[in-house]
């Protein structure tokens, strides 16, 4: 199965509006004269700057979709301090990051909420990527597998086989957010594998081979084209290097399947 290669960055609570303005602009111009670039190319800048980074893209052919970096499953009430499908549907918002480790460590985020963000980004046609990954400690005590099937399974809980198939996934190890130490290719690419057995064996084995299955944890332009080269991964998420329009359109150029 050849699945389209993912590159998504997600930029956390970085960027002013005029700093995401400029970086989009930046990001567009380095891969303005790259031909068809066959990834898919999405930033996840912060709420306060989703409008104004869509309106970049509004009158040219994007190559660069827009995500979100959390989403309510709600779509309006009483929810202070939330945003909501209908609301991101609005600012032509085409993905959306759900279940981040971060979410999940510093914002009480359970495996139940994850579902029913899916659930609900599904229905608004907001493309979920779903992130999963075990600590330092449970890799060291071998439960990484565990771990990962209890996140995968409470994602896809509910979900016909048509949906799973429209799932990003995202594998980022919680050791190697943000460290500076990445998983080797080969730890990426077991895991992603497992991960695939796990949605096969929940769903159908056909569905499972369409997902698309990122990587994600310390991604530079130096490491990406290493990891592109293990056959389950299919692209990254991205934190620090896409900060930067420089590193962000080397790791979009290293992902290639040419
Ligand atoms: P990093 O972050 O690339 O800075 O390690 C990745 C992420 O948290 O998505």
């Amino acid at each position: 199965m050849d699945r389209k290669p993912v590159i998504a960055g997600n930029w956390k609570m970085n960027m002013t509006t005029s700093a995401a303005v400029k970086l989009v602009q930046d990001l567009e111009y380095k891969l303005e004269d790259k031909g068809n670039l066959d990834v898919d190319v999405i930033v996840c800048p912060p709420f306060t700057s989703l409008r104004s980074v869509s309106t970049v893209f509004e009158y040219d052919k994007p190559k660069i979709a827009v995500g979100a970096q959390n989403m309510h499953w709600e779509e309006k009430g009483a929810f202070t301090g939330e945003i909501s499908p209908l609301m991101l549907k609005d600012l032509a918002i085409r993905y959306a990051i759900i279940g981040h480790s971060e979410r999940r460590q510093y914002f009480s985020e359970t495996d139940e909420m994850v579902n029913k963000k899916i659930k609900s980004a599904l229905n608004h046609k907001i493309t979920p990527i779903v992130c999963v990954g075990e600590t330092l400690e449970e890799r060291e005590e071998n439960k990484t597998q565990d771990k990962i099937k209890k996140q995968v399974i409470a994602a896809l809980e509910g979900l016909q086989g048509l949906e799973v198939r429209k799932l990003v996934f995202a594998y980022e190890p919680i050791w190697a957010i943000g460290t500076g130490q990445t998983a080797t290719p080969e730890q990426a690419n077991d895991v992603i594998r497992f991960i695939r057995a796990t949605i096969a064996s929940a769903s159908e084995p056909e569905d499972a081979t369409h997902v698309r299955i990122l990587y994600g944890g310390s991604v530079t332009a130096d490491n990406i084209k290493s990891l592109m080269a293990e056959p389950e991964i299919d692209g990254a998420l991205v934190g620090g290097a896409s900060l930067e329009a420089e590193s962000f359109a080397g790791i979009v150029l290293g992902a290639r399947h040419s």
